[in-house]
């Protein structure tokens, strides 16, 4: 940042968690932007980053202790806050959600935040469980219903343990994006205008009320195309088997359970400029399931009969004329002759691209935070995008499939 006067200030609380280390880059980057940033950190936060190198990134000192008798004359932690246009917690440990939910104030910190009248957001950031543990979930609602904008968390790799699921701070360039918006009204993105509809998950095909046939799709892959959409400014329909994932910000999310149900979703849903199906679907389903749980104890092993499910991704590219999505994309998650396999694929359902991975257990990509894709195009293009993680994937495919859209709008 130049010397000039910045556009904002904020105020960033930086707490105990291991993505602290990103906040650093998100000073950055702020500064780049034209944002000053003077930054609190918590006993817990100092053990990830120290106080030495946020303070050179901000070019400000930094403020840790309540009861620094100097802060408290010259500053205060009631006055701490005064300048900030905004006042950001990044990363939120599972433990500060926990104190503001519970209004606690017995560090700079929590004080400052309990004293603030500035609008306050929040980037979670901890392992799945602990984001998924209902208190942590009481937490949040508790905090969205006080007020407090939340970003992410996205869904990736943990840093800690490599695990991967809901928990992982959102990228230090996404968070701006929401502090710009925040300070400065809704940034009109490049697929504003578009309207996305996306399905993802597993689907559960009933064998009686308790038990069903299913797969191992995560939906995280979806997740992240419908997020990535919705950053980009799309209005976006997310279909979602059960996955367990937390419903993406600003994306309008329908849970369903079997392959019809999805079907009828998926239709009740339409028009839309672009359909991006990445549900693994399940192919079949049992012929009359059960009304009543099936008793163990009835004379032989139950026979399932299994009969052909409709196919979402055929039937959509096979709508007449105007009802049909301008571009239509399936998945084809195969373990043998990917691509041979995904092009015959294409062919078979008429849609316009297929985005083809190799599912083998050895590629881990089957609930896993990567994905190593190959973009098939009707025109039999094949483009084969590196690894990259599955959040990265659905911003390059998003914002492919928007430019085309708009550039072939009729
Ligand atoms: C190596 C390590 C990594 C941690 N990472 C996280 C994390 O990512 N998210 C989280 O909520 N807690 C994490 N914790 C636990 C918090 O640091 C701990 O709950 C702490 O008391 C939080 O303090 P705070 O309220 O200042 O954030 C981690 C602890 C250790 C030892």
């Amino acid at each position: 940042m130049s010397e000039s006067e910045p556009k904002h200030r904020i105020l960033l609380i930086i707490t105990g968690g291991i993505a602290a280390y990103k906040c650093l880059e998100l000073i950055r980057r702020a500064r780049d932007r034209g944002i000053a940033v003077r930054c609190v950190m918590t006993k817990a936060a100092q053990q990830f980053v120290t106080p030495l190198s946020v303070g050179a990134l901000t070019n400000d000192r930094v403020f840790t202790d309540l009861f620094d008798l100097n802060d408290e004359r010259e500053i205060g932690h009631i006055r701490l806050s005064r300048e900030a246009g905004l006042v950001v917690v990044a990363p939120a440990s599972a433990d500060f959600l926990a104190k503001m939910a519970g209004g606690h104030a017995d560090d700079l910190a929590s004080s400052v935040l309990l004293a603030t009248d500035k609008p306050v957001l929040v980037a979670p950031a901890m392992n799945s469980r602990m984001w998924a543990h209902p208190a942590t979930v009481r937490n949040v609602a508790t905090l969205t219903e006080d007020g407090i904008s939340f970003i992410g968390p996205g869904v990736g790799e943990m840093a800690e343990s490599g695990e991967a699921g809901a928990g992982r701070m959102s990228e230090p360039h996404d968070i701006l994006d929401a502090i710009q918006e925040m300070l400065e009204g809704p940034v009109q993105g490049p697929l504003q205008g578009l309207r996305f509809l996306i399905t993802a998950g597993p689907t559960h095909e009933p064998i009686d009320p308790v038990r069903y046939i299913a797969n191992r799709s995560s939906g995280q892959q979806g997740y992240a195309i419908a997020t990535a959409a919705a950053r980009l400014g799309a209005d976006v329909t997310l279909v979602s088997g059960p996955t367990g994932l937390a419903a993406p910000d600003g994306v309008e999310t329908i849970q369903v359970e079997a392959a019809s149900d999805m079907l009828a979703a998926v239709e009740a849903s339409l028009p839309a400029d672009i359909a991006v199906f990445t549900a693994a679907v399940a192919d079949w389903r049992v012929d009359g399931s059960a009304e009543q749980k099936i008793k163990k104890d009835r004379k032989g092993t139950p026979q399932l009969k299994l009969v052909e499910n409709a196919d979402i991704l055929a039937t959509v590219s096979q709508l007449p004329g105007a009802e049909r999505p301008q571009l239509v994309i399936g998945f084809a998650a195969e373990t043998e002759h990917v691509i041979k396999h995904a092009t015959a694929k294409l062919a078979r359902k008429s849609c316009d691209w297929i985005v083809a991975n190799d599912v083998s257990p050895a590629t881990g990509i089957m609930g896993g935070a990567h994905n190593e894709v190959h973009l098939i195009k009707d025109g039999g293009s094949v483009d084969d995008w590196p690894r990259m993680a599955k959040d990265e994937v659905a911003d390059r495919l998003v914002r492919e499939a928007g430019e085309y859209a708009l550039a072939h709008r009729t």
